[in-house]
């Protein structure tokens, strides 16, 4: 009978076949799992044998990492912000670099001077940002978490009842902002901006197992966020701001479309955790 070392060495091998850039670690989560034991704790059991009742699960999961599966979706559980959420393949697997954007918005939204702020997460997903504001704002606050996807906001909305939210985050379906009569202190957004063009390049995890709509916007990636600047600059209160995350090589053009619009008095840029820019933040005329 194999030990958890010998497995983990046997799945790594197959991993590396297939391509896994961290075939090691990913053989390590996978069998860490399925024991319901941390890394540390794997590492102190290297030499026990592997129960024979886990075998065929360890299996399967490892076919399915094998042909690229994000790990994220064989657990349907993934941590954003120290929160662990559910996710299925209806939804994007949030980010490390989105953490720094519930970064920026709290920072932010604790300058304001609005006792009981209004804020939208536009294209919640799994209800990532929108979670990781609710949990971690320090005033009273209430949140429109919308997306176009039903099959997402299913999603969101089982992560927000996890989390006790239910009075304080609203999962609301919509497009960009269509429909929403309200006014808000703050519009927070990880908007689809890949190019159609750039689809193709993007590695097996992505492309073969995440929703393409969550992602891809447009020729050139600035359908939605064309919209989001336009829509955010009637739907923010004065002295509101809007921060959304891009890509990096969309900076000029999004200057330039900021400039064009007369409702915004300031924009930043701010870097990701490899020091590209990532974030822009705009922010409303009016008091403050
Ligand atoms: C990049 S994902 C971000 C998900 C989540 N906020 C996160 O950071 O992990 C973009 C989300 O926007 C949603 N979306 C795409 N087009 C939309 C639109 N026109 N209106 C509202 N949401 C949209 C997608 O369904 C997807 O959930």
């Amino acid at each position: 009978m194999m030990t958890i070392k010998e497995w983990i060495n046997y799945a790594e091998k197959k991993l590396c076949l297939a391509g896994i850039t961290s075939p090691r670690l990913d053989a390590e989560l996978l069998i860490a799992h399925q024991l319901g034991l941390t890394r540390e704790q794997l590492f102190l059991n290297y030499a026990q044998p592997l129960p024979e009742e886990k075998i065929s699960l360890l299996e399967q999961c490892l076919k399915r990492r094998e042909q690229r599966e994000p790990i994220a979706y064989i657990f349907q559980e993934t941590e954003f912000y120290g929160i662990p959420l559910y996710v299925n393949r209806s939804v994007l697997i949030p980010r490390p670099d989105t953490e720094l954007l519930v970064e920026h918005a709290l920072a932010e939204l604790k300058k304001s001077l609005t006792p009981s702020p209004l804020i939208i997460d536009v294209g919640t997903g799994c209800g990532a940002i929108a979670i990781a504001v609710g949990l971690h704002i320090n005033s009273p606050c209430t949140i429109i978490a919308t997306d176009i996807s039903l099959d997402a906001l299913f999603v969101a909305k089982r992560n927000v009842a996890k989390y006790n939210l239910d009075s304080i985050v609203h999962c609301i379906c919509s497009d960009v902002l269509a429909g929403l009569e309200v006014q808000a202190e703050a519009i927070l957004a990880n908007p689809p901006y890949v190019a159609e063009c750039e689809w193709k390049s993007l590695m097996p995890e992505i492309r073969y197992y995440e929703p393409r709509e969550s992602l891809v916007a447009g020729c050139d990636g600035l359908l939605i966020i064309r919209r989001l600047i336009q829509e955010s600059s009637v739907r923010l209160n004065p002295g509101g701001f809007l921060l959304f995350e891009i890509a990096p090589q969309q900076c000029k053009k999004i200057a330039e479309l900021t400039a064009r619009i007369s409702e915004f008095r300031a924009v930043e840029f701010f870097d990701d955790l490899s020091g590209q820019t990532r974030f822009v933040m705009l922010k409303k005329k009016g008091k403050k």
